[in-house]
Protein backbone atom coordinates (compact mmCIF):
# COMPACT_ATOMS: atom_id res chain seq x y z
CA UNK A 1 0.00 0.00 0.00
CA UNK A 2 1.23 3.34 -0.42
CA UNK A 3 1.44 5.58 1.80
CA UNK A 4 0.43 9.28 1.51
CA UNK A 5 0.84 12.03 4.48
CA UNK A 6 -1.71 14.81 4.36
CA UNK A 7 0.22 17.20 2.09
CA UNK A 8 1.05 14.58 -0.45
CA UNK A 9 -1.67 13.50 -3.49
CA UNK A 10 -1.97 9.82 -3.53
CA UNK A 11 -3.41 8.29 -7.29
CA UNK A 12 -6.38 6.16 -5.60
CA UNK A 13 -6.88 3.00 -7.84
CA UNK A 14 -10.05 2.13 -8.20
CA UNK A 15 -11.78 -1.15 -9.23
CA UNK A 16 -15.52 -1.25 -9.77
CA UNK A 17 -17.35 -4.16 -7.77
CA UNK A 18 -20.73 -4.26 -9.63
CA UNK A 19 -22.29 -2.86 -12.14
CA UNK A 20 -25.20 -0.77 -10.26
CA UNK A 21 -22.61 -0.06 -7.36
CA UNK A 22 -19.85 -0.70 -5.18
CA UNK A 23 -15.85 0.01 -6.19
CA UNK A 24 -12.88 -0.68 -4.20
CA UNK A 25 -9.99 1.92 -3.24
CA UNK A 26 -6.75 0.94 -2.37
CA UNK A 27 -3.50 2.77 -2.59
CA UNK A 28 -4.81 4.85 0.62
CA UNK A 29 -3.86 4.80 3.96
CA UNK A 30 -7.69 5.75 5.89
CA UNK A 31 -5.73 6.56 8.98
CA UNK A 32 -3.78 9.49 7.13
CA UNK A 33 -5.85 13.11 6.85
CA UNK A 34 -6.44 13.15 3.45
CA UNK A 35 -4.70 15.94 1.36
CA UNK A 36 -7.16 18.14 -0.66
CA UNK A 37 -6.95 16.64 -4.27
CA UNK A 38 -7.14 13.05 -2.63
CA UNK A 39 -10.14 13.93 -0.65
CA UNK A 40 -11.98 15.62 -3.95
CA UNK A 41 -11.27 12.58 -5.86
CA UNK A 42 -12.63 9.92 -2.83
CA UNK A 43 -15.64 12.59 -2.60
CA UNK A 44 -15.81 11.59 -6.12
CA UNK A 45 -15.31 8.04 -6.72
CA UNK A 46 -18.26 8.44 -3.64
CA UNK A 47 -20.29 9.77 -5.98
CA UNK A 48 -20.21 7.87 -8.74
CA UNK A 49 -20.15 4.34 -7.03
CA UNK A 50 -21.76 5.12 -4.12
CA UNK A 51 -20.42 2.12 -2.07
CA UNK A 52 -16.57 2.45 -1.73
CA UNK A 53 -14.63 -0.07 0.08
CA UNK A 54 -11.32 -0.15 1.47
CA UNK A 55 -9.74 -3.60 2.37
CA UNK A 56 -6.73 -3.86 4.91
CA UNK A 57 -7.74 -0.90 7.40
CA UNK A 58 -6.59 -1.79 10.44
CA UNK A 59 -8.17 1.60 11.87
CA UNK A 60 -8.60 2.66 16.03
CA UNK A 61 -11.71 4.21 16.58
CA UNK A 62 -10.24 7.38 17.28
CA UNK A 63 -8.97 7.12 13.66
CA UNK A 64 -12.26 5.93 12.01
CA UNK A 65 -13.25 9.17 13.59
CA UNK A 66 -10.91 11.45 12.32
CA UNK A 67 -11.19 9.88 8.74
CA UNK A 68 -15.38 10.63 9.00
CA UNK A 69 -15.25 13.83 10.26
CA UNK A 70 -13.36 14.95 6.59
CA UNK A 71 -16.53 14.75 5.49
CA UNK A 72 -19.03 16.26 7.91
CA UNK A 73 -19.81 15.87 11.27
CA UNK A 74 -20.93 13.20 13.38
CA UNK A 75 -23.81 11.76 15.03
CA UNK A 76 -23.94 10.41 18.35
CA UNK A 77 -26.57 7.78 18.84
CA UNK A 78 -29.89 8.55 20.89
CA UNK A 79 -29.58 5.63 23.07
CA UNK A 80 -27.23 4.23 25.12
CA UNK A 81 -26.96 0.41 24.04
CA UNK A 82 -25.78 0.94 20.71
CA UNK A 83 -23.33 3.63 21.26
CA UNK A 84 -19.44 2.87 22.70
CA UNK A 85 -18.52 3.88 25.56
CA UNK A 86 -15.18 4.91 24.91
CA UNK A 87 -16.52 6.82 21.78
CA UNK A 88 -19.84 7.99 21.51
CA UNK A 89 -19.28 8.37 18.01
CA UNK A 90 -18.87 5.20 17.69
CA UNK A 91 -22.19 3.21 16.93
CA UNK A 92 -22.08 -0.67 18.05
CA UNK A 93 -23.50 -3.18 15.17
CA UNK A 94 -22.32 -5.76 17.37
CA UNK A 95 -23.33 -9.10 19.07
CA UNK A 96 -20.73 -8.54 22.09
CA UNK A 97 -21.35 -6.29 24.43
CA UNK A 98 -18.94 -2.91 25.22
CA UNK A 99 -17.28 -5.66 27.51
CA UNK A 100 -16.32 -7.96 25.00
CA UNK A 101 -18.74 -10.56 26.26
CA UNK A 102 -20.80 -12.63 23.32
CA UNK A 103 -24.75 -11.77 23.91
CA UNK A 104 -27.13 -14.13 24.26
CA UNK A 105 -29.42 -14.21 21.05
CA UNK A 106 -32.36 -13.81 22.84
CA UNK A 107 -30.68 -10.05 24.32
CA UNK A 108 -32.65 -6.94 23.39
CA UNK A 109 -29.98 -5.23 21.51
CA UNK A 110 -29.21 -8.21 19.06
CA UNK A 111 -33.08 -8.03 18.75
CA UNK A 112 -32.43 -4.38 17.39
CA UNK A 113 -29.11 -4.86 15.83
CA UNK A 114 -30.53 -8.22 13.74
CA UNK A 115 -33.13 -5.83 12.53
CA UNK A 116 -30.60 -4.33 10.70
CA UNK A 117 -31.25 -7.32 8.16
CA UNK A 118 -34.33 -6.12 6.97
CA UNK A 119 -33.52 -3.09 4.13
CA UNK A 120 -33.29 0.31 5.72
CA UNK A 121 -31.35 3.54 5.09
CA UNK A 122 -28.89 5.00 8.25
CA UNK A 123 -30.83 7.60 10.39
CA UNK A 124 -33.59 8.06 8.20
CA UNK A 125 -35.83 8.66 11.33
CA UNK A 126 -34.03 12.23 12.30
CA UNK A 127 -35.17 15.25 10.31
CA UNK A 128 -32.27 15.52 8.97
CA UNK A 129 -31.27 12.20 7.77
CA UNK A 130 -27.21 10.69 7.43
CA UNK A 131 -25.26 11.80 4.51
CA UNK A 132 -23.51 8.40 5.18
CA UNK A 133 -21.99 5.87 7.14
CA UNK A 134 -18.37 4.58 7.68
CA UNK A 135 -18.34 0.88 8.97
CA UNK A 136 -15.04 -1.10 10.20
CA UNK A 137 -15.07 -4.94 10.06
CA UNK A 138 -13.27 -5.65 13.36
CA UNK A 139 -14.65 -9.49 14.10
CA UNK A 140 -16.28 -10.54 11.01
CA UNK A 141 -18.30 -14.03 10.29
CA UNK A 142 -16.93 -16.82 8.12
CA UNK A 143 -20.45 -17.25 6.57
CA UNK A 144 -22.86 -15.05 6.23
CA UNK A 145 -23.21 -11.20 7.66
CA UNK A 146 -22.91 -10.16 4.60
CA UNK A 147 -23.99 -6.52 3.50
CA UNK A 148 -25.95 -6.13 0.99
CA UNK A 149 -26.29 -2.75 -0.57
CA UNK A 150 -29.28 -0.94 -3.90
CA UNK A 151 -28.64 1.47 -5.75
CA UNK A 152 -31.64 3.65 -5.34
CA UNK A 153 -31.10 6.02 -7.91
CA UNK A 154 -31.71 2.96 -10.30
CA UNK A 155 -34.67 1.91 -8.12
CA UNK A 156 -36.10 4.85 -8.94
CA UNK A 157 -35.91 5.41 -12.64
CA UNK A 158 -37.01 1.49 -13.28
CA UNK A 159 -40.71 2.40 -10.61
CA UNK A 160 -43.48 0.76 -13.27
CA UNK A 161 -45.46 3.70 -14.09
CA UNK A 162 -48.44 3.05 -11.91
CA UNK A 163 -45.96 2.75 -8.86
CA UNK A 164 -43.91 5.74 -9.61
CA UNK A 165 -47.72 7.41 -10.21
CA UNK A 166 -48.57 6.20 -6.39
CA UNK A 167 -45.29 7.80 -4.72
CA UNK A 168 -44.54 11.20 -6.78
CA UNK A 169 -45.31 14.10 -4.31
CA UNK A 170 -45.87 12.00 -1.35
CA UNK A 171 -44.17 11.70 2.25
CA UNK A 172 -43.35 8.33 4.11
CA UNK A 173 -42.98 8.83 8.07
CA UNK A 174 -40.13 7.09 9.37
CA UNK A 175 -40.41 6.72 13.12
CA UNK A 176 -37.80 5.06 15.37
CA UNK A 177 -40.11 3.83 17.99
CA UNK A 178 -41.57 1.68 14.51
CA UNK A 179 -38.77 -0.93 14.94
CA UNK A 180 -40.21 -2.14 18.75
CA UNK A 181 -43.56 -3.37 16.75
CA UNK A 182 -40.83 -5.48 14.44
CA UNK A 183 -38.84 -6.89 17.52
CA UNK A 184 -38.42 -7.52 20.82
CA UNK A 185 -35.83 -4.98 21.32
CA UNK A 186 -35.57 -3.16 25.55
CA UNK A 187 -37.96 -0.50 25.52
CA UNK A 188 -37.30 2.96 24.46
CA UNK A 189 -37.32 5.52 27.31
CA UNK A 190 -39.31 8.82 27.67
CA UNK A 191 -35.99 10.41 26.88
CA UNK A 192 -35.49 8.46 24.09
CA UNK A 193 -38.82 8.85 22.07
CA UNK A 194 -38.45 12.69 22.91
CA UNK A 195 -35.57 12.63 21.23
CA UNK A 196 -36.56 11.38 18.19
CA UNK A 197 -40.43 12.00 17.09
CA UNK A 198 -41.85 10.71 14.13
CA UNK A 199 -41.24 12.59 10.73
CA UNK A 200 -42.25 12.39 7.48
CA UNK A 201 -40.05 12.46 4.60
CA UNK A 202 -40.46 12.75 0.90
CA UNK A 203 -40.45 9.40 -0.99
CA UNK A 204 -38.84 10.69 -4.06
CA UNK A 205 -35.93 13.17 -3.07
CA UNK A 206 -33.20 14.89 -4.92
CA UNK A 207 -29.73 14.56 -4.15
CA UNK A 208 -27.75 17.35 -3.11
CA UNK A 209 -24.68 16.69 -4.83
CA UNK A 210 -25.70 15.11 -8.06
CA UNK A 211 -28.80 16.51 -8.34
CA UNK A 212 -30.05 12.47 -9.33
CA UNK A 213 -33.93 11.79 -8.24
CA UNK A 214 -33.45 8.43 -5.82
CA UNK A 215 -36.65 7.14 -3.79
CA UNK A 216 -36.34 7.00 -0.55
CA UNK A 217 -38.05 5.11 1.91
CA UNK A 218 -36.20 2.70 4.97
CA UNK A 219 -38.73 -0.25 5.51
CA UNK A 220 -37.79 -0.73 9.28
CA UNK A 221 -38.73 2.66 9.87
CA UNK A 222 -41.47 3.63 7.87
CA UNK A 223 -44.64 3.13 9.58
CA UNK A 224 -47.06 5.47 7.34
CA UNK A 225 -47.59 6.72 4.41
CA UNK A 226 -49.50 10.40 3.35
CA UNK A 227 -53.27 9.97 2.64
CA UNK A 228 -53.44 6.10 2.76
CA UNK A 229 -54.71 3.62 5.64
CA UNK A 230 -51.86 2.23 7.37
CA UNK A 231 -52.28 -1.64 5.94
CA UNK A 232 -52.34 -0.17 2.49
CA UNK A 233 -49.15 2.18 3.53
CA UNK A 234 -47.43 -0.62 4.87
CA UNK A 235 -47.74 -2.71 1.91
CA UNK A 236 -46.52 -0.11 -0.78
CA UNK A 237 -43.41 0.02 1.34
CA UNK A 238 -42.97 -3.83 0.97
CA UNK A 239 -43.72 -3.80 -2.80
CA UNK A 240 -41.17 -1.16 -2.93
CA UNK A 241 -38.82 -3.19 -1.38
CA UNK A 242 -38.69 -6.01 -3.08
CA UNK A 243 -37.94 -4.10 -5.94
CA UNK A 244 -35.30 -2.48 -4.69
CA UNK A 245 -34.15 -5.87 -3.51
CA UNK A 246 -33.68 -7.25 -7.43
CA UNK A 247 -30.13 -8.73 -8.36
CA UNK A 248 -29.65 -5.94 -11.01
CA UNK A 249 -29.08 -3.20 -7.93
CA UNK A 250 -27.48 -4.86 -5.45
CA UNK A 251 -23.90 -5.12 -4.47
CA UNK A 252 -23.02 -8.02 -1.97
CA UNK A 253 -20.22 -7.15 0.19
CA UNK A 254 -18.36 -9.97 2.12
CA UNK A 255 -16.64 -9.02 4.76
CA UNK A 256 -12.41 -10.00 5.86
CA UNK A 257 -11.09 -8.34 9.25
CA UNK A 258 -10.53 -4.72 8.71
CA UNK A 259 -12.71 -4.23 5.41
CA UNK A 260 -13.92 -0.34 6.02
CA UNK A 261 -16.76 0.38 3.69
CA UNK A 262 -18.17 3.06 3.05
CA UNK A 263 -21.92 4.08 1.87
CA UNK A 264 -23.93 7.14 0.51
CA UNK A 265 -27.61 6.90 2.76
CA UNK A 266 -29.25 9.23 0.50
CA UNK A 267 -29.50 7.00 -2.73
CA UNK A 268 -28.77 3.68 -1.44
CA UNK A 269 -30.19 1.11 1.57
CA UNK A 270 -28.53 -2.09 2.87
CA UNK A 271 -28.87 -4.69 4.76
CA UNK A 272 -27.27 -7.72 6.64
CA UNK A 273 -28.03 -11.53 5.80
CA UNK A 274 -28.55 -13.73 8.67
CA UNK A 275 -25.72 -15.14 10.24
CA UNK A 276 -25.14 -17.65 13.31
CA UNK A 277 -25.45 -15.43 16.41
CA UNK A 278 -22.98 -18.10 18.36
CA UNK A 279 -20.24 -16.30 16.01
CA UNK A 280 -19.01 -13.04 16.88
CA UNK A 281 -19.54 -10.09 14.32
CA UNK A 282 -18.23 -6.39 15.45
CA UNK A 283 -18.33 -3.75 13.24
CA UNK A 284 -17.85 0.18 14.18
CA UNK A 285 -19.48 2.73 12.66
CA UNK A 286 -19.41 6.23 12.01
CA UNK A 287 -22.42 8.18 10.87
CA UNK A 288 -22.24 11.15 8.97
CA UNK A 289 -24.72 13.88 9.52
CA UNK A 290 -26.54 15.09 6.46
CA UNK A 291 -26.16 18.46 5.17
CA UNK A 292 -29.82 19.79 4.97
CA UNK A 293 -33.53 17.99 5.21
CA UNK A 294 -34.39 16.08 2.22
CA UNK A 295 -35.17 17.60 -0.72
CA UNK A 296 -38.21 16.61 -2.79
CA UNK A 297 -37.56 16.03 -6.51
C1 LIG B 1 -25.91 -1.10 9.48
O1 LIG B 1 -27.07 -1.37 9.18
O2 LIG B 1 -25.52 0.05 9.58
C2 LIG B 1 -24.94 -2.21 9.72
C3 LIG B 1 -24.66 -3.03 8.54
C4 LIG B 1 -23.91 -4.28 8.91
O3 LIG B 1 -23.97 -4.71 10.07
O4 LIG B 1 -23.25 -4.87 8.05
Amino acid sequence: MSIADENMETKLNIRPLHPALGAEVTGLDLAVPLAPGTFQALHQAWMDYLVLVFPEQALSDGQQIAFARQFGELEVHHQDIIKSRAAPEIFRVANVDDDGNLMAAGDPSVAQISLAQRWHTDSSYRPIPSMGSILHGIEVTREGGETWFTNMYRVHDALPAALRQQIEGRKARHDFAHLATLAPIKPLTEAERQAMPAVWQPMVRQHPVTGRKSLFISPIYNDAIEGMADEAGLALVAQLAELAGRDEFIYRHRWSPDDVVMWDNRCTMHQVTPYDLAQRRVMHRATIIGDGPVVAA
